[in-house]
């Protein structure tokens, strides 16, 4: 991804209906910082015209990396776009030493848990997200 992607990125966020935080961390000014931080990879797929069809982001903070905003434009879909865009999340990672790998699921989300499983992810019902906010939309 490059900054100029930014207004395609949210377009296709929106088109997949993927839940995202455009006044905090999915604000262009935040993507912008991420994206010249070297803990963040921002990767996008495109189709032979050049036309954005998917987005991965993959950050770690050196202990744990995590797969965020991933989504796949539903004509693109069950071509393993999302397996692909993924695997070079996962590399990027690796790259970096990173070894544990984590991503947050909706409930409810079963095609991405679906994915999440084929690619060798394990569920954790035994784990609870908790969170502190210093805004309700960061
Ligand atoms: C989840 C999502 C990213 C999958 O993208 P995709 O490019 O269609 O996925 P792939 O083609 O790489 O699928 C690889 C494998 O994952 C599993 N899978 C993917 N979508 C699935 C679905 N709808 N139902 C069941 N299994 C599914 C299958 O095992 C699939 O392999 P197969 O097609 O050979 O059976 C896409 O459906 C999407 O963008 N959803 C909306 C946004 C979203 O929920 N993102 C995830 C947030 S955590």
């Amino acid at each position: 991804m490059n900054p100029d992607d930014f207004s395609r990125v949210r377009s296709l966020w929106t088109h997949c209906g993927l839940p995202s935080r455009p006044n905090g961390r999915d604000s262009e000014q935040h993507i912008r910082r991420e994206l010249s931080d070297n803990t963040a990879s921002f990767l996008v797929a495109v189709d032979p015209d050049e036309t954005l069809i998917g987005t991965v982001f993959a950050t770690h903070d050196g202990r744990k990396g995590w797969i965020n905003r991933l989504a796949v434009d539903p004509r693109w879909r069950r071509r393993g776009v999302a397996q692909a865009l993924v695997a070079v999340a996962e590399a990027e990672l690796r790259r970096n030493g990173i070894e544990i790998i984590g991503c947050l699921i909706e409930d409810g989300n079963d095609a991405s848990e679906q994915l999440f499983v084929t690619l060798g992810y394990s569920r954790h019902d035994d784990i609870h997200y908790f969170t502190k906010r210093d805004r309700p939309d960061i």
